[in-house]
């Protein structure tokens, strides 16, 4: 029986991830670095130092930590930027919706992202206090798919893993999912994850109350 839906933030809550992908995009530009959409799936829920590993392999020159730490800083000074358009009107299809069903028969709802920008995001989005815990990339010092983030969401809420759903965009996180014993709902680009329970083009696609049984 599951008590608790834990969420990933970006491309599940809210459109963010194509903000990740434009600043990504800017940065690889810059340094003359092949980039585009589909190695950026590799980079969906993994936390910001390991997208620039990923990002740097394609590179020729070779670069210190000094330097790694300005392209973080640069590509985040350009995500910060892009989202400061982002409004309620970015919260993805069925969200809202989704929400207020778990909030009627008293399902827990929580965040977990590898972001360290979520508090910033719910802001914006007008969901600051929307769930019941949040646990992002401030709070862990692995990210997906290691399932600390989503280990601790349970913690902070009080539920056993076994009794939690997470939902997820990305491979890495339906990974992680699985690693901490949940069970996973793969939406968007990780629909084809083979480590996935259940499947779903978007939340308005999906009744969860018919996952939680
Ligand atoms: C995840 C995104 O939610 O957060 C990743 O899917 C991103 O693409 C990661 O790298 C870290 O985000 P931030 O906001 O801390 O740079
Ligand atoms: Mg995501």
């Amino acid at each position: 029986m599951i008590k608790a839906v834990i969420f990933d933030l970006d491309g599940v809550i809210v459109s963010t991830d194509e903000f990740h992908f434009q600043a990504w995009m800017q940065l690889a530009k810059r340094l003359q670095i092949p980039f585009n959409r589909e190695m950026n799936e590799r980079l969906r829920g993994v936390s910001r130092y390991e997208s620039l590993s990923i990002i740097l392999e394609n590179a020729t020159n070779a670069y210190s930590e000094e330097e790694k730490q300005e392209f973080l800083d640069e590509k985040n000074a350009v995500y910060i930027e892009l989202l400061h358009e982002l409004s309620e009107a970015d919260i993805l299809p069925g969200v809202e919706a989704t929400l207020a069903k778990l909030r009627e028969k008293e399902i827990k709802i929580a965040i977990g992202s590898s972001s360290r920008n979520t508090p910033r995001i719910l802001e914006y989005i007008g969901m600051s206090d929307t769930f019941d815990a949040v646990a992002d990339g401030n709070d862990i010092t692995k990210s997906k798919p290691d399932p600390e983030v989503f280990l601790l969401a349970a913690k902070k809420l009080g539920i056993a893993p076994e009794e939690c759903l997470v939902v997820e965009d990305a491979y890495a996180g339906v990974e992680a999912a699985k690693a901490a014993g949940m069970k996973s709902l793969a939406v968007g680009s990780a629909i084809d994850s083979p480590d996935a329970d259940y499947r779903a083009k978007d939340l308005s696609q999906v009744n969860i109350i018919e996952l939680l049984a």
